[in-house]
């Protein structure tokens, strides 16, 4: 089992990673929770093939437990869905010596998390990540929140989780497109901060090869996460590296309203977008581009922006941003593995996307 300790503002965390740890978790949960009663939130699809043997687990270890099955997709990180969830635990008579755990991907991780951080001011929860996406990334440092009618994760808190217990074996049931939404976020822990690891990607022959590794990357792509949150918890300075490619990405997911490319679809555009941007201004190291689409490329992630307006992802990129004047923020790679904050006029992102549309 690989485990990385999380040293955060609120008392440190661990992350264990352990093919076939979902088995397992009764035991787990019992070493570092000595109450009775468990409330799981899951979703519809990773209810029906993981929710029993969860609930069997925690059973033969004398857990009461309650499950809490929301709708799958993104509409689910919505207030509404949060009341179901308030609702659901108030009936179940869950306090604050209690426990939650999230059983899913981002959506159930950063709803439940919201939940947990907010009912009754706050009670303990436990990550159990179940897409790429979430094992690589959002379980890992604490953001919770939902999604308002206008833009997501508008409502959010930090709020640490007791644990993150990490089962790569459950990869094996998420369909291909989410396996490629989560190889964007692992690409982006390669291009930001490890060499080594981007350049070990660009070798694996096939998809068989990478799963068999998967619980390294897992851990590599954690233990870089876990640094970067250790310093820099709220996000004021390193930890903003992670949002590499994610300011234009989320612009073409805004535009699309969410439903025609996926988060890591749209961060792969976003991340070649930039460091195509960032060689014509001279920031970016020659070649690095290429780099960059030849991978995305290999992992079927696209690369190219689709037709979009140009003012519309300047309207929301200038939200998405912190503006200096005519500049704005933005994370940029000056060679494979080495990323920074640079600041760039909105003129010359203009220009790029008026050249690309
Ligand atoms: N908190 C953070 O730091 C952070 C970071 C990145 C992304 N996010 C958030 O994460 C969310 C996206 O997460 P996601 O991509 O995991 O989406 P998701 O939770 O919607 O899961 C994707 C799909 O896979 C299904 N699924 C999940 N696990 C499965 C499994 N093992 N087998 C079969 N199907 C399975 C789900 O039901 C869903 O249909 C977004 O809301 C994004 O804002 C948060």
């Amino acid at each position: 089992m690989y485990s990385i300790e999380i040293k955060a503002s609120g008392g440190s965390y661990p992350i264990y990673i352990k093919n076939g740890l979902l088995g397992e978790i009764g035991s787990e949960v019992k070493k570092i929770y000595k109450g009775r009663k468990v409330a799981i939130v899951t979703d519809s699809n990773v209810n029906k093939f993981y929710g029993e043997k969860a609930i069997s687990s925690l059973k033969s270890e004398g857990f009461e437990t309650f499950k809490i099955v929301v709708k799958a997709g993104e509409e689910s990180k919505s207030f509404e869905t949060l009341l179901q969830v308030y609702d659901k635990l108030l009936d179940f008579k869950i306090n604050r010596g209690d426990i939650i755990i999230a059983l899913g991907g981002g959506v159930v991780g950063d709803m439940t998390g919201f939940a947990a951080a907010t009912f009754l001011r706050g009670i303990d929860f436990i990550q159990i990540p179940t897409t790429l996406l979430a094992q690589v990334d959002s379980s890992v440092g604490g953001k919770v929140a939902v999604d308002l009618p206008r833009g997501k994760n508008l409502v959010g808190c930090f709020y640490n989780p007791k644990a993150v217990f990490i089962d790569p074996f459950l990869l094996k049931t998420l369909s291909d497109k989410f396996v490629c939404d989560g190889m964007g976020e692992v690409i982006k822990y390669g291009a930001i901060k490890d060499k080594g690891l981007f350049y070990k990607l660009m070798e694996y022959e096939n998809s068989e090869a990478i799963l068999k590794d998967i619980d390294k990357i897992i851990y590599t792509c954690c233990s870089i996460k876990a640094g970067i949150v250790e310093r820099d918890e709220r996000e004021t300075g390193e930890r903003m590296l992670l949002n590499f490619g994610h300011t234009i990405g989320h612009a073409i997911e805004q535009f699309f309203n969410f439903k025609e490319y996926s988060h890591g679809e749209a961060v792969s555009m976003g991340m070649y977008a930039i460091t195509k941007i960032g060689e014509e201004l001279g920031m970016t190291k020659i070649g690095t581009s290429s780099t960059i689409k030849d991978i995305l490329i290999k992992y079927n992630l696209p690369w190219t922006l689709p037709e979009i307006k140009t003012e519309a992802i300047i309207e929301t990129i200038s939200h998405d941003k912190k503006n200096i004047g005519d500049f704005m923020n933005f994370i940029l790679i000056e060679s494979i593995g080495n990323s920074f904050i640079g600041k760039i006029e909105e003129a010359k992102i203009v220009d790029y996307l008026q050249k690309k549309s």
